[in-house]
């Protein structure tokens, strides 16, 4: 479809949704469909629940997130449990300002875009409907026309708590344009949109010299106070600070401890009794939620200056912290890259994989448990099966460092490096090693980081480029095998016919012959050999298989290749095993002979249709694995 059929669809879709009518009609929507007269905070909350959570082993995951936050579900879980949810039930948290912390390029600013682009679309939703006064530059609740001496019956009548005042401004209409008569106030349905300044706003502080308050709480309009006649007047008076248009939405508070105190006077206020002052009024009602961000130094000065100590126990903070699991972050390049320039490039598979490795291993703390390594811990954390620990253990990790995802590398200063290597290789192909090289020069480049860290940086870098040779081998080796997965699964077959015989003491028939033959202990033990099961062992392991294909059985699961985690690894190893010569002198000859060639044609093709690679980058993994097996 053409984009201005498009542009046209979405206009009449809004034109659609329009509603307005008087403050009587609308009183009728309110009773059918109550949630239109909701706080703001609670409209957030219903927002976020309506995208739907998912409910995995005890812990809650918000869907609403999901597309473009990766690997922070528990933050976002608290944030949502111990904010959002309270708030929107008009608990105290309500009334402070909510201020994320976390490090840098962490995604604060991504979780509070989201929230706003989130407000907009859902207020075209019948779910996240919002009305109000018509013509009033703050999007007054209607509701607040209800005296206070009847909100009382209204509760009774309609089970809607009413919060704050009439603006002077919608008191001064009622009078003048209504003659009082409330019923006949015209309402409207209102669509949040920060571009329109509706519900939805940004403050950033700018010289505190020059900066005015007016910026947040409106000012006075000079042009008009003479037709007005006084400066005391509502009509003289331009509601349009940003505090003013984000009610009933959110206003994004940005560099919030950059800001000077007067403009957090007035915050305070507004988030505690829900009003702020503006010009020579009474006190203005406004609901909206107000979001700040800040890095952990930055909040620390904040809070051990005594002058601040009033506005800290109006503050509530919610840490958001890196990612910790390779999985998601590689996501998170795949996401930054496509929204990139630099989107046509081939990256070869692993290669944001590697990256990943190396990043998170910057952000985790060592293990204070004696024997657990950080690469083990990494892989837990990824969820991962380690031999030896359970999920259990991987929550008592996540317990030994509070402050774990506070530090390490950004995401940003990743992307950097992957950009810079394409640009300077020219070639539209990178792979895991160029990677892991520009992010090595990016170090001793790198402004902030101490000589120390560096060291153990560059240590990283060497773990994560083992990592990858493994990798680069294990899928050399699998593109040789003509069939990988069908070898696995012939050779485990085999093996477990014989691990049955050998443990009833049965015999096997030889499938040519016909004749009985012994279970085959060569086979069995070249195979558990190669994850280093000794003779003594070999009856307990070959039991314990047994076991648990039973296990299966009685399930109805079917027990296969992926079954047994140790197992898969003897199989893929003694297949490698084969292999590696054939592997080894294929990739590594300068001259390959016809048959050679064949082959390595062979596994470029397979590599590039089953794998993902293009020929540059399997060429190239050809090579470097050649080198490797010569070493
Ligand atoms: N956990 C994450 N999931 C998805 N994307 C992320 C995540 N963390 C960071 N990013 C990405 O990294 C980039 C920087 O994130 P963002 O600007 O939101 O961080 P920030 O915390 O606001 O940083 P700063 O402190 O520099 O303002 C964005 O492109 C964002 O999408
Ligand atoms: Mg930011």
């Amino acid at each position: 479809m053409d984009i201005l059929k498009k542009i046209e669809m979405y206009r009449q879709d809004e034109e659609k949704l329009k509603w307005e009518g008087t403050f009587r009609e609308y009183l009728e929507i309110v009773k059918e469909q109550p949630w239109v007269a909701q706080s703001a905070h609670s409209r957030v909350y219903n927002m976020i629940k309506d995208a739907g959570i998912e409910n995995d082993k005890s812990k809650k995951r918000y869907s609403f997130f999901n597309s473009q936050l990766f690997g922070l579900e528990e933050a976002l879980e608290r944030l949502v449990e111990e904010y959002f949810h309270p708030a929107a039930k008009r608990l105290d948290v309500r009334k402070r300002i909510l201020l994320l912390m976390g490090p840098v390029s962490g995604g604060k600013s991504t979780l509070v875009t989201m929230l706003k682009r989130g407000l907009e679309a859902y207020s075209h939703t019948d779910r996240g409907a919002i009305y109000a006064i018509k013509g009033c530059p703050m999007h007054e609740d209607p509701l607040h026309m209800i005296p206070h001496h009847l909100r009382k019956d209204f509760y009774d009548e309609y089970g809607i708590r009413i919060e704050g005042n009439l603006s002077p401004l919608n008191m001064m209409r009622l009078e003048q344009e209504y003659g009082g008569r409330i019923e006949d106030v015209i309402v409207e349905r209102i669509f949040f949109s920060e571009d329109k300044r509706t519900g939805i706003g940004t403050f950033s502080p700018s010289d505190p010299k020059s900066q005015d308050i007016a910026d947040l709480t409106g000012s006075i309009d000079f042009s008009t106070i003479a037709e007005y006649g006084s400066e005391s007047d509502p009509r003289a008076y331009r509601f349009d600070g940003e505090l003013n248009k984000a009610n009933r939405g959110m206003m994004e508070f940005q560099e919030m401890l950059k800001c000077d105190e007067k403009f957090l006077w007035h915050l305070l206020s507004l988030t505690q009794e829900g009003n702020f002052k503006a010009g020579r009024f009474a006190l203005i009602s406004a609901d909206e939620l107000i979001v700040a961000h800040t890095n952990e130094t930055e909040y620390r000065s904040f809070i051990s200056n005594k002058k601040n100590e009033a506005l800290h126990s109006r503050i509530i903070v919610m840490p958001i912290p890196y990612n910790l699991k390779v999985s998601e972050e590689e996501k998170i390049y795949d996401k930054m890259i496509r929204e990139s320039d630099v989107n046509d490039v081939h990256i070869a598979p692993h290669t944001l994989r590697v990256a990943a490795m190396f990043t998170i291993l910057t952000r985790l703390k060592d293990p204070k448990k004696g024997d657990i390594d950080l690469i083990k811990k990494m892989r837990l954390y990824d969820g991962e099966s380690v031999e030896g620990y359970n999920r259990a253990d991987v929550e008592e990790l996540k317990k030994e460092h509070q402050d774990e995802g506070m530090s390490g590398i950004d995401p940003r200063y990743v992307i950097n490096r992957i950009s810079s290597t394409i640009i300077r290789k020219e070639v539209k192909t990178i792979n895991a090693l160029d990677v892991l090289r520009s992010l090595k020069e990016g170090l001793d480049q790198h402004p902030s980081i101490t000589a120390e860290t560096r060291e153990r940086y560059l240590n990283y870098i060497s773990i994560a480029r083992k990592e990858y040779d493994d990798i680069a081998k294990k899928e050399v080796q699998k593109a040789f095998v003509y069939s990988y997965e069908e070898s696995a699964k012939t050779l485990m077959d085999n093996y477990l016919d014989n691990v049955e015989a050998y443990c009833n003491k049965a015999k096997m028939r030889d499938q040519l012959t016909g004749e009985e033959i012994n279970p085959d202990e060569k086979l069995m033990r070249s195979i558990e050999e190669q994850i280093g099961i000794s003779e003594n062992a070999k009856k307990a392991f070959r039991e314990e298989i047994l076991i648990r294909i039973s296990a299966y059985a009685r399930k109805g699961k079917r027990f296969d290749y992926n079954s047994h985690d140790r197992l898969r690894e003897a199989i893929q190893k003694k297949l490698f095993a084969d292999l590696k010569d054939v592997v080894k002198i294929t990739t590594s000859t300068k001259t390959p002979d016809e048959t050679q060639l064949k082959k390595i044609n062979n596994v470029v093709a397979r590599l590039i249709d089953e794998h993902g690679y293009n020929s540059t980058s399997a060429n190239e993994l050809l090579r470097y694995v050649g080198s490797l097996l010569n070493r």
